[in-house]
């Protein structure tokens, strides 16, 4: 048993309370404005307990939000720790404000991507205790029904996560042609009806562009059989995280960033990453798992030959998981993931 598990087992299935501001306020802020919803961040208990800050140490936190876990681990790094916040949003940047008034140690926002945000740490000879993600949209991002993430407002067709960036989801699906749009679709939202939506997306701007989310949410139910509109979620999820993930380049950002982050830790650092989907799980999964694979010489060779050895430990045996008592209090924690990896002394060969 890890010694997350212990501390889970320890702690049973209680419903945890929710902790900051939310908790305050009595709950999730959902408005017109995400300048007004506060964000709950998930699993940040077992985040802390795998990443375990302790005095003094540098942590980055590569999705600020609304520094709900950056708080926490603010906190144990104390008054000689120094945190390091990234998000691309100016919302985050605004939040920032306030946190740099509440928190003990240095602070410091970089708004840009992460991946872009990691190469400039590392140019500048950063090395950090630990480095932790917080994938996809922050509360205040689903509730600013402007910005249009969500398939559950009218909005215009927006989804960007930097509002300074050019691609925003209205070009997309106005001009990209119907086999690349199906293609986004299955690949990124692995949505069964990517043909039949594509073309119905296609058909549709002929006649008048597309510009508003609830445009969109027609012309894919339109595009689905009727049962299936029922089942397995709102018709419309599918399609908003194919497109949310291609205006923000999520994947590939991640896919930048884990290496990035990996090589700016110490020795002892860790490096966790919480997803949402088994598109982001998945990249982290085996990147963790890679960096924690020792030999690969072929099991006929009777030595090792290849001398490689693992760079990490796992810090959890699978991924962790919400307990029911965190998702009752916080039903958007439902699909996280976390995992987390410990970085490993490499001897000289
Ligand atoms: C789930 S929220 C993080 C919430 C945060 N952990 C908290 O407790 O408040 C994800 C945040 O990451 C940011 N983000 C997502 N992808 C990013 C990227 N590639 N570069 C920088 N920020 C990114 C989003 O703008 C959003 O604010």
């Amino acid at each position: 048993m890890t010694l997350l598990e212990m501390t889970r087992a320890k702690r049973g299935r209680a419903p945890r309370r929710l902790s900051g501001p939310a908790a305050r306020r009595g709950g999730a802020g959902t408005g017109a404005s995400g300048a007004q919803a506060r964000h709950v961040p998930a699993l940040a208990q077992e985040l802390i307990e795998l990443l375990d800050p302790r005095p003094g140490e540098c942590a980055i936190d590569c999705t600020f939000g609304d520094g709900g876990h950056a708080r926490l681990v603010a906190r144990r790094l104390g008054p000689a720790g120094t945190l390091v916040a990234i998000d691309r949003d100016p919302l985050a940047e605004e939040r920032f404000a306030q946190f740099q008034r509440e928190v003990p140690c240095s602070v410091r926002f970089i708004r840009s991507g992460y991946a872009e945000a990691l190469e400039l740490l590392a140019r500048e000879g950063l090395q950090a205790d630990m480095a932790y993600f917080d994938l996809g949209m922050s509360w205040m991002q689903v509730d600013a029904r402007e910005r249009g993430f969500s398939y559950s407002y009218d909005a215009p067709l927006d989804m960007r996560m930097d509002p300074d960036q050019e691609l925003s989801a209205v070009e997309i699906v106005n001009s990209w042609d119907e086999r690349r749009l199906a293609r986004l679709l299955r690949e990124y939202g692995e949505e069964r009806y990517a043909t039949q939506i594509a073309r119905g997306i296609v058909r549709t701007r002929r006649r008048e562009e597309l510009r508003c989310t609830q445009q969109l949410v027609d012309v894919i139910k339109a595009a689905m059989p009727v049962p299936a509109q029922f089942a397995g979620g709102h018709p419309a999820r599918r399609t908003f995280q194919a497109l949310r993930l291609a205006v923000n380049d999520e994947l590939g950002q991640l896919d930048a960033a884990l290496p990035a982050a990996w090589d700016l830790l110490r020795e002892g650092g860790r490096l966790a990453a919480i997803s949402f989907h088994s598109l982001e799980d998945r990249r982290v999964k085996r990147f963790l798992a890679d960096r924690a694979r020792g030999c690969v010489c072929p099991p006929e060779l009777p030595i090792c030959v290849c001398g490689r050895q693992p760079e990490a430990e796992l810090l959890s045996r699978r991924a962790v998981a919400p307990t029911p008592g965190e998702v009752a209090s916080n039903p958007r924690s439902k699909s996280a993931h976390l995992r987390a990896a410990r970085k490993l002394e490499v001897e000289p060969r």
